[in-house]
């Protein structure tokens, strides 16, 4: 093989890999998100949903649902317990998300928005009790005001445990009333008071990810128009952020999860935050004035587009803006002055045929009128390589539009013959965001999908289309990105966790081998006059990072026989030693769990090079980054 290394082909995009974030598989209430309670404000449809009546020592009482709407119709819902026995302990227990995780010596912070009417001489006392029934945690408060009042406590636990639950008494005859009920470790991502799992984002900022997508997926439209995400309701204080039920919930899916709810405690000043804090670029998704086209597919009237569309101008406003602007200021007001200096924005997720058309032209005026710099990415569908495909991919074409969000679940065998697939694409036309795709390694939904290595070398196989392309291609993005072991409806995802441990897939480190040796420019890599694009089961792409003074060579064997290679390197003298990494097994269909989680990972060596030829063997199944540093 020969690679020129004086001959630049491409820029690769600083964003070129980057992460896709939905809440399904409990991706945020009950991941990343590390609220332990779950129906913290009881606003599941089931209003004590997640919580159990429950009493000991003779205690006794009644737990009542207080609806409130008139004064709070964002967060309706209040609990009223009656404690009718002076002896004894009466009140409630929450399961948390399939159990809440509890580590050793770790410190907890509970606390309650409650109001004491009545001035009943009442104690709070918190438990956190263990799968077999164990006291593991425990503290106490009093709620003296007459009004509502949050209340604060902290506490450590004397165990580690992955299916505590969360017991919250009431000692003393009284009536008081609550709401928000909330656990929290301490140690979170950034440490910040109510925030994110650090195990899960470090993950994230792992992948040193060029560009951060959210909030979706299926969740940016909803199951219906009224349940679709509206980024506004998602700031600002937590107790009045809306919930609503999950596009995920219940209904498509192989593990049923009728208990799937959005708090929006993730909400988009923390999307914004986590993708300033690992270097990624933010990529607000929106609502296009259509529900999910796979459930409900309701439509807004044209007439009445206004509020969508005025809600992705107060977005770039809100990202962007100055603080003499309206939602610049409150940007500023939620702690963050500086701008996010948003660049992209997608309209609509998945849809298609001409509502969406007509949307679109909609929101492209009006945003590209008040922002010309803002780039939009239109979906086309679902269906890379069908009928509505290809007539979105024309129509787009002629409406001249920025960047195409392309999605492919397809076996591994489709990512394999697609490697090509951007070789002799229209080079005028818009750019390509490879928005979500995994291999699946049965059949697209099926429950039976494994992370295989098999299904990584594929994505890594394709991936080395999508960089030889980068003049075309400027993001891609795996998806989906996380899933609960005990909670998911769809699969393969790339990161996988319970409520303690979490692992990467191969899949995962495909995706970081790319991310971490994306370098700065393509430079040719040839067989002959042929690109390395599946003969023998081999695929290959090479770059510069002009900025580390170095050749970056992926190499992808998916097939069942090793391979000896010569890269003869022109335009570039070298050093003696190239480092190698390798992620393979002689196993294809070998997976990393919560057991074993690194059973395949990257592996990494060094290369002794004599003069201009790089000599190496590249086993069975392997994919391999060999780096060689200019003289
Ligand atoms: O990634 C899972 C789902 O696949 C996304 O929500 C949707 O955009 C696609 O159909």
């Amino acid at each position: 093989y020969t690679v020129a290394a004086n001959q630049i082909k491409a820029q690769v995009s600083p964003t070129m890999y980057g992460i896709f974030f939905e809440d399904i598989n409990m991706a945020a209430d009950g991941g990343v998100y590390a609220e332990l309670v779950k129906n913290r404000s009881f606003e599941f449809n089931t209003a004590l949903a997640g919580w159990q009546q429950q009493q000991k020592n003779g205690g006794a009482g009644s737990i009542t649902v207080v609806n409130r709407s008139d004064e709070r119709p964002e967060n309706p819902h209040i609990i009223k317990v009656n404690v009718t026995s002076p002896v004894g302990y009466f009140g409630l227990s929450n399961e948390g998300f399939r159990g809440m995780g509890i580590k050793k010596g770790e410190t907890y912070s509970f606390s309650v928005m409650a109001r004491n009417p009545l001035k009943s001489k009442t104690t709070i006392v918190v438990e956190l009790h263990s799968a077999k029934g164990q006291i593991i945690g425990k503290a106490q408060l009093i709620p003296v005001a007459i009004g509502w009042q949050k209340y604060n406590i902290k506490f450590v636990a004397s165990a580690t445990e992955n299916k505590a639950s969360l017991f919250v008494w009431l000692k003393g005859k009284g009536a008081i009333d609550l709401d928000m009920i909330s656990l929290f470790p301490s140690h979170t991502w950034k440490n910040r008071p109510g925030g994110l799992r650090a195990d899960l984002v470090q993950k994230l900022a792992d992948l040193k990810p060029g560009f951060l997508r959210f909030p979706g997926g299926c969740i940016v439209e909803g199951r219906d128009l009224a349940n679709r995400y509206q980024w506004k309701k998602s700031i600002g204080d937590i107790d009045k952020r809306e919930n609503i039920i999950n596009r995920w919930n219940t209904e498509f899916g192989h593990r049923l999860t009728p208990d799937y709810y959005q708090t929006f405690g993730l909400g988009f000043m923390e999307y914004f935050l986590t993708a300033e804090d690992i270097g990624a670029t933010p990529l607000p998704i929106l609502n296009c004035g259509m529900a999910c086209q796979f459930n409900t597919g309701q439509l807004v009237a044209m007439d009445k587009l206004d509020p969508y569309v005025q809600d992705a101008l107060d977005l770039i406003e809100f990202a962007n803006g100055g603080l003499d602007t309206k939602w610049g200021k409150l940007r500023a007001e939620l702690g963050h002055p500086k701008p996010f200096n948003l660049k992209m924005l997608g309209v609509g997720n998945e849809q298609w045929g001409e509502q969406y058309i007509e949307r679109w032209k909609i929101f492209t005026k009006a945003i590209k009128d008040k922002y010309p710099d803002i780039k939009i990415i239109s979906s086309v569908g679902p269906f890379a390589g069908g009928k509505e495909f290809d007539l979105l991919n024309k129509t787009f074409r002629e409406l001249d539009a920025d960047i195409l969000d392309e999605h492919y679940y397809n076996g591994p065998k489709w990512f394999l013959e697609n490697a090509k697939r951007y070789d002799n694409y229209d080079r005028k036309g818009p750019k390509i965001f490879a928005g979500e795709y995994a291999a699946q390694s049965v059949t697209t939904g099926s429950p039976d999908n494994k992370n295989t290595l098999e299904c990584a070398l594929a994505e890594a196989a394709f991936m080395t289309g999508l960089e030889r392309n980068a003049d075309v291609v400027t993001m891609a993005s795996y998806a989906p990105l996380f899933a609960h072991v005990d909670a998911w409806q769809w699969t393969p995802d790339l990161i996988w966790f319970d409520n303690l441990r979490s692992y990467g897939t191969p899949n995962y480190y495909v995706q970081q081998l790319f991310s971490l040796n994306k370098g700065t420019d393509v430079v040719p890599l040839l067989e002959g006059t042929e690109m390395i694009s599946g003969r023998d089961g081999c695929y290959a792409t090479a770059c510069l990072d002009k900025n580390k003074k170095e050749l970056i060579i992926k190499f992808v064997n998916s097939g069942a026989k090793s391979q000896s290679v010569v890269f003869n390197i022109e335009g570039m003298d070298i050093k003696n030693q190239a480092t190698v990494t390798s992620l393979g097994n002689t196993d294809k269909t070998i997976v990393n769990s919560l057991d074993k989680p690194k059973a395949i990972s990257p592996v990494d060596s060094t290369l002794a090079v004599n003069g201009k030829a790089v000599k190496l063997t590249v086993e069975s199944y392997t994919f391999k980054v060999i780096k060689l540093k200019s003289i």
